[in-house]
C-alpha cells in the first residue's frame, strides 16, 4: 500500500518529487493508533521553501482516494489511515491467486553469481563454512525470487601447499582403508601429525615443498593422490549438503584456475600493474597493503586464483552481480581483489560484493578449529536432529514420518538461528535456545505453519474469496505484514540480508498466533471458510519465506 500512497502524494506535489523517493521516506507510525502509514515532510521543507506543517496540510487536502480513510497532520507528519477493507481484500486476493508466486519479482534479469560454502579439502567443514553455506543458499533463493538466475558456485579450497604436506604424511602414516571410511577425520589426523613432527624434523617441510612442486608440475602419482583426497572429502561434504538440502551448479574450486592464471598475470604485466617487491610480484594499491600476485618462486596465491576466477566467471556468466559469502576476517582480501580488478580497467568491479559475516560463538567463545580439536558440523546437526526427535517423542508420539520431521526441524533450527540476526553480528550457538518452540526460532515458525495446516484439515478447508468483515480486528496487523512481503523480498536482495526474511516470518507468526488466540476459527458460521482462507494465505507466505531461507515446512510436527 505504500506504493500507491506514494504515487498519490507525488501527484499532490505536482510530480515534483518522484513516487519512488517518497516511498523511501515513508514510515510506520510508532503506535497503531496514529495511523497505518506516516510521511515526514521535513526533508521537503527545504526543497519547497515552506514549513513541514504547511506542506503536510497542503498534501492532506489533495489526498482523495478510496484507498485512504483518514489523514491527520501532526507536527510535520502526515499520518494516514488506509481503507483497511480495501487493502485486506486486495492483499488476500492476490495471495490466493498467486500462491507461492506471491512476492516474486520480475525486476531481476540475468545471472547473479553466488560464491559460497567453499570449504577446504581434507579439512573439517567449519562453523564459518556453515554460515557461508546457509547465508549463500538463502541469497541464491532470494535472488531467484527477485527474478534473477542464481549461479551457485562452491569455490573449493582444493589447491595449495597443504597438499604437499598431506602427500608426505600419507606416504609416511596413511591408512587407505581408514581414509576411505572416514576421509576428513583421517586426513586431518595425519595432517596434525605432520605439523607435530615437523616442529622437530625440518626435513619434513622440505619434502612437503618438493611434493607440492611435483603436484604443480603434473606428476602423475601426486595428482592421483590429490584427486583421491579431493573426491573423498567432497563425498563427505555432500552428506552435509544433502542434509541441508543444498546444491551447487559448479564445484570449480581453486585448482580449476591452475591453467587460467598465466593469462591474468600476463594482463597485469601488460597493463603495467605488476611491481617487484623482494622478489615477489605485487600490485600496489592506495590506502591498503599491496596485493601479492606471485611468490618469489613464481608460485601463485589465493588472490591470484580469485582474480582468475573473477575473469573466468565474467566471461562465462555475464553476472549482473557477484556475492562472495565469506567471513569478515577476509575483508582485506576482497577489498584488494576488487581494487585490482578496478585498476585493470574493468568497470564491473563495482558489481562484486563481499557478503561478510561474523563468527559463530559457543558460550561466548570462538569455536576453535586448531590442533584437531574441532566442533564438527556433522555432529552439531546430528545433535539438533536428536533434540528434535526427543521433542517429538514427548509431545507428539503418534506423528507419522518422525525421522523426516525431526530432520526438518533440527536442521531448520540451526539454519534459522544463523539467519535471524544481521549477518555481521557474531551469533551464539545454543541448541537449547534455537530449538525452543516458543522463542524466536525456526521451530516456532514451523510450528505456526503446522498449526495452520492442522486447522485447515480439521475445518475441511475450501478456498473462498475473503470479505473483510469475516476476519475481525486482530487480522489487520497480519495483513499489514503480508502486504509488505514483496518489498521485503526486494530489500533483502538489495542489502544481501536474509535476516529480513527471517524476522518477517517471526513477525507474521507472532501476529497470526495473536489473531488465533482472539478469534474462533473453527466455528460453524458463514465466515468459517473465509477465516480458513485467511489462515491459508498466512501459511502460503510463511512456507515461502521459510523456503527462501532453505528451511522446510512440515505439515505436522
Ligand atoms: N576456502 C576459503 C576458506 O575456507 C574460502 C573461499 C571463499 N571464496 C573465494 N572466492 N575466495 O577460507
Amino acid at each position: 500500500m505504500n506504493k500507491p500512497i506514494a504515487e498519490l502524494i507525488s501527484t499532490a506535489l505536482n510530480n515534483e518529487m518522484p513516487a519512488s523517493e517518497i516511498e523511501k521516506l515513508m514510515e510506520k507510525p510508532k503506535m497503531m493508533e496514529l495511523g497505518d502509514v506516516a510521511f515526514p515532510c521535513f526533508t521537503l521543507a527545504k526543497k519547497f521553501k515552506k514549513s513541514p506543517q504547511v506542506i503536510a496540510s497542503e498534501i492532506a487536502q489533495q489526498l482523495n482516494s478510496t484507498l485512504i480513510q483518514e489523514v491527520n497532520v501532526v507536527g510535520g507528519y502526515l499520518n494516514i489511515f488506509v481503507n483497511q477493507q480495501m487493502v485486506t481484500e486486495n492483499v488476500l486476493q492476490t495471495i490466493l491467486r498467486e500462491k507461492d508466486q506471491y512476492g516474486s519479482m520480475q525486476t531481476g534479469k540475468g545471472n547473479v553469481v553466488i560464491d559460497y560454502s567453499s570449504p577446504n579439502i581434507a579439512k573439517p567443514f567449519s562453523m564459518g563454512h556453515l554460515r557461508s553455506t546457509v547465508i549463500g543458499n538463502a541469497l541464491a533463493n532470494i535472488a531467484e525470487k527477485n527474478g534473477y538466475n542464481a549461479v551457485r558456485i562452491n569455490h573449493l579450497g582444493d589447491w595449495g601447499t597443504q597438499f604437499g604436506k598431506l602427500i608426505v604424511a600419507y606416504k609416511l602414516w596413511g591408512d587407505k582403508e581408514a581414509i576411505e571410511a572416514s576421509p576428513i577425520g583421517e586426513l586431518l589426523k595425519i595432517y596434525v601429525k605432520f605439523h607435530e613432527r615437523a616442529e622437530t624434523d625440518e626435513s619434513l617441510n622440505e619434502q612437503a615443498r618438493a611434493s607440492f612442486k611435483s603436484l604443480e608440475d603434473g606428476d602423475e602419482e601426486a595428482l592421483a593422490l590429490w584427486k583421491w583426497f579431493r573426491d573423498a572429502s567432497l563425498k563427505e561434504f555432500e552428506t552435509i549438503y544433502d542434509l541441508l538440502g543444498i546444491r551447487f551448479d559448479s564445484y570449480a574450486g581453486e585448482a580449476f584456475y591452475n591453467d587460467k592464471m598465466d593469462a591474468v598475470v600476463g594482463e597485469l604485466k601488460e597493463k603495467g600493474l605488476l611491481a617487484l617487491s623482494d622478489g615477489a610480484y605485487v600490485v600496489q594499491l592506495e590506502d591498503m597493503p599491496p596485493c601479492l600476485i606471485t611468490k618469489t618462486d613464481g608460485a601463485t596465491l589465493y588472490a591470484t586464483r580469485d582474480l582468475a576466477a573473477a575473469m573466468y566467471r565474467k566471461k562465462q556468466y555475464e553476472a549482473k552481480k557477484t556475492f562472495y559469502v565469506v567471513g569478515n576476517e577476509q575483508s582485506l582480501h576482497f577489498k584488494q581483489l576488487f581494487n585490482v580488478i578496478e585498476k585493470m580497467g574493468y568497470e564491473w568491479s563495482k558489481d562484486l560484493q563481499h557478503v561478510a559475516f561474523g563468527m559463530m560463538l559457543k558460550d561466548g567463545k570462538k569455536m576453535s578449529t586448531r590442533k584437531g580439536k574441532v566442533v564438527l558440523l556433522a555432529d552439531v546437526l546430528a545433535e539438533a536432529i536428536e533434540t528434535a526427535k526427543r521433542n517429538i517423542e514427548e509431545k507428539n508420539q503418534a506423528l507419522e514420518q518422525k525421522e523426516l520431521v525431526a530432520r526438518q526441524v533440527g536442521v531448520g533450527a540451526v539454519i534459522f538461528n544463523d539467519l535471524k540476526n544481521n549477518r555481521m553480528n557474531d551469533i551464539d550457538f545454543s541448541l537449547e535456545q534455537m530449538m525452543n518452540f516458543e522463542g524466536e526460532t525456526g521451530p516456532y515458525v514451523q510450528y505456526t505453519y503446522a498449526r495452520i495446516s492442522s486447522l485447515l484439515e480439521k475445518g475441511d478447508f475450501k478456498e473462498q474469496a475473503i470479505q473483510y468483515d469475516a476476519l475481525g480486528e486482530y487480522a489487520w496487523p497480519v495483513i499489514q505484514l503480508l502486504e509488505q512481503y514483496p518489498i521485503i523480498v526486494q530489500k533483502s536482495f538489495e542489502q544481501a540480508d536474509p535476516s529480513q526474511i527471517a524476522k518477517f516470518s517471526l513477525h507474521v507468526s507472532r501476529a497470526f498466533n495473536k489473531y488465533y488466540a482472539h478469534s474462533k476459527i473453527l466455528v460453524e458460521d458463514e465466515w468459517k471458510q473465509m477465516k480458513l482462507s485467511f489462515a491459508f494465505s498466512v501459511a502460503i507466505v510463511l512456507k515461502d519465506a521459510l523456503s527462501l531461507l532453505g528451511i522446510s515446512a512440515p505439515n505436522k510436527m
